[in-house]
């Protein structure tokens, strides 16, 4: 729901003033470690309070402030501004809040100021691990170098808050049946940063996903998630719900069949959003029902969408500098809320289940999701690799550029080690690295099939020869598995030396132009048919330089 846009510089100004504000007075608070906020743990299919073994059920406010029209930064950090967290707990308080979601924090901010004051008020975080600009990308997907290190500078920067809740490793990445392959990439992000949580010592916080609630796609997602081995499984699942509007009920929101399929779930499920606004204002009928014993048992409460009034009408209050009206959602959000009495269970009742496990969801046309999941990025192997590659791109050649020479130099080389594949489970060993790494070592694929010819590492100037390459052997902790499925030209080099065989090698690479999807990440689709274009003309031309 969420879709963050820039900002307008009045409200730059503004952070940065309030930021420098901060600054004067961080250094005087410290990581938070408040009474108020004991740590909240997951035994089977709900939270619990660790202190006294009590369920916990999440009484959530989406809060995050869109940045529209902002040219210096895509986001704005809720929890980096003492100020604006100071104006805005006492509304959260009012509220009978436990939990705010944060969609994207910025790691090198200071969070101490409001994460103590969000303690005091007994209010945990979950939060986001991506931000805009670094996000698995679902229509080309990866868990790369780049989005591991996001994830875990996200993870040290809010590992030793008491009251952090959990992470997200994604937000509604998959959201149809035509791209489920893509959370194979934010499951390996479950699996590496709950194994990082663990090697650094920190805290066990937990780690799941946000999904968005796809007709065609939502059971099987949730058991993905929840599925198979321990240490690669979602220690919680959220959902982001809008099926209950207006005046509605249990039976007729759908919530009913909703908690019929995922009463089975072995780890917490909640409404990772909610709050319909069909009819407005919102009356936020549900809550009773969310709250209620008919759902209490497999749901864990919920985060209504959200705090902020905005161009698309989800807010509880309009804020203005300083100044926060409250809206009539406000009013009819904080009777509901205010007026439950859910019946908390034992954690004491439910150490049987806590390591219960669900088969995963078999292959079906509506799930292609493959269940082996995608490397752990590899820094050094990464880097050993660049190091020892003879033919390189040049550094002139502006990553935009990238797509086109992908998808040339691939119709002329096996890119398998490059290319990662959800569906079929097979990650190239060097699938991982960055954009401009990979692309070199498929430069450097092509010139050593070539023999070191050295009219082989050009590419109209793209590439270039690094005479200073270290001849070291790097070995890898992965092994790809499965089928590479490539759909690579296997051209031999005698066929490409030959100039009469050149026109059979342009009609043979562009009939296979499936390996064109080693793009950046970056590249959206309409942007990826844009060079797909391009590079199938190209191609032609690039082919008499190299070949005649
Ligand atoms: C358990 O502890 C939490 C946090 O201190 C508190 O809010 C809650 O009321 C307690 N529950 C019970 C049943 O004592
Ligand atoms: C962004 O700025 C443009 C031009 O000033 C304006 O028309 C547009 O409404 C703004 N968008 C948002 C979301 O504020
Ligand atoms: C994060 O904060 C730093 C320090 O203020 C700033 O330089 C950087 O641009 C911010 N990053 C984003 C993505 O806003
Ligand atoms: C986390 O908190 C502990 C205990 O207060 C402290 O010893 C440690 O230095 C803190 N670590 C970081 C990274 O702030
Ligand atoms: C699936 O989602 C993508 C990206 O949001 C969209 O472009 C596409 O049309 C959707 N496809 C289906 C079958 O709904
Ligand atoms: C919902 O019910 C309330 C109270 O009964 C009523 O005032 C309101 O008009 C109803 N809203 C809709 C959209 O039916
Ligand atoms: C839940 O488990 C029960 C008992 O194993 C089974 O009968 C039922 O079909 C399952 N429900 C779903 C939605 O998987
Ligand atoms: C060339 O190789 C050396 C030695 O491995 C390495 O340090 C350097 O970064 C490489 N240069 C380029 C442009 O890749
Ligand atoms: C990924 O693998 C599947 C199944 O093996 C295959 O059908 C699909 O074409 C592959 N995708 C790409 C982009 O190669
Ligand atoms: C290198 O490639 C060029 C152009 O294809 C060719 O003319 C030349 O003979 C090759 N050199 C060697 C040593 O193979
Ligand atoms: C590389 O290609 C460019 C453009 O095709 C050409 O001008 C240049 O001489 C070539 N460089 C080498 C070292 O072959
Ligand atoms: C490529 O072609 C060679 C020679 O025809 C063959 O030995 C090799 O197995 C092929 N590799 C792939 C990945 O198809």
């Amino acid at each position: 729901m969420l879709n963050i846009v820039k900002n307008s510089p009045l409200v730059v100004l503004f952070s940065i003033f309030s930021c420098l504000f901060q600054l004067s007075i961080a250094a005087s608070s410290q990581a938070s470690t408040s009474t108020s906020t004991p740590e909240v743990e997951v035994v089977g299919n709900k939270f619990y309070f660790s202190n006294n073994g009590s369920q916990f059920l999440i009484r959530g406010i989406a809060y995050q402030q869109n940045t529209a029209n902002d040219s210096t930064s895509s986001f704005q950090d809720p929890l980096a501004d003492q100020a604006s967290c100071q104006r805005d707990v006492k509304y959260f308080q009012a509220l009978n809040t436990n939990v705010l979601r944060v969609y994207a924090v910025n790691s090198s901010l200071n969070h101490d100021a409001c994460m103590k004051i969000f303690a005091d008020a007994g209010i945990y975080i979950i939060a986001d691990l991506s931000e805009p600009d670094i996000s698995i990308n679902r229509d080309s997907p990866e868990w790369n170098l780049d989005l591991y290190q996001r994830y875990t500078s996200v993870v040290d920067m809010f590992s030793n808050y008491t009251n952090v809740l959990g992470f997200f490793a994604g937000n509604e990445v998959t959201n149809n049946v035509s791209n489920t392959d893509a959370s194979a990439f934010v499951k390996a992000a479950v699996r590496d940063m709950k194994k990082y949580i663990s090697d650094q010592n920190y805290r066990k916080i937990p780690v799941g996903y946000s999904s968005n609630d796809d007709e065609e796609t939502r059971v099987a997602i949730a058991d993905y998630f929840s599925c198979g081995d321990l240490s690669e499984k979602a220690d919680f699942f959220g959902i982001n719900m809008y099926e209950w509007c207006g005046n509605s009920s249990f039976q007729a929101s759908g919530y009913e069949e909703r908690t019929e399929e995922y009463k089975n779930l072995t780890i917490p499920i909640f409404f990772s959003e909610y709050g319909c606004n069909a009819d407005l204002p919102r009356r936020f009928t549900e809550i009773g029902t969310i709250f209620s014993s008919e759902m209490t048992d497999v749901w864990s409460g919920g985060i209504v969408y959200m705090y902020f009034q905005e161009a698309n009408n989800y807010g509880l209050v309009s804020v203005d500098g300083t100044s926060v009206s409250t809206m009539a959602d406000y009013q009819y959000y904080s009777s509901e809320i205010n007026n439950i009495s859910p019946t908390y269970a034992q954690s004491a009742s439910a150490s049987a289940e806590a390591t219960q496990t669900l088969v995963c969801p078999v292959e079906a046309p509506t799930w292609m999701a493959s269940e082996n999941l995608p490397p752990t990025p590899d820094e050094d192997y990464c880097n050993c690799v660049a190091q020892s590659l003879k033919c390189v791109v040049a550094d002139d050649v502006d990553s935009s550029k990238y797509g086109d020479l992908y998808g040339t130099v691939c119709a002329y080389v096996d890119c398998s080690d490059i290319s990662a594949n959800g569906t079929s489970g097979y990650y190239g060993k060097y699938s991982y690295c960055s954009d401009k790494d990979k692309l070199s070592y498929v430069l450097n694929a092509y010139y050593e099939k070539e023999n070191e010819n050295s009219s082989a590492c050009n590419f109209s100037g793209s590439a270039s020869i690094n005479s200073s390459a270290s001849s070291s052997s790097c070995s890898s902790n992965y092994t790809p598995t499965g089928n590479s499925n490539s759909n690579s030209n296997n051209g031999t080099s005698s066929d490409s030396n030959s100039s009469s065989s050149s026109s059979s090698t342009n009609s043979s690479s562009s009939t296979k132009k499936s390996s064109g999807s080693y793009t950046v990440k970056t590249i959206s689709k309409t942007e990826l048919l844009a060079i797909t274009t391009i590079v199938t003309a190209f191609m032609c031309g690039i082919s008499i330089v190299i070949f005649e």
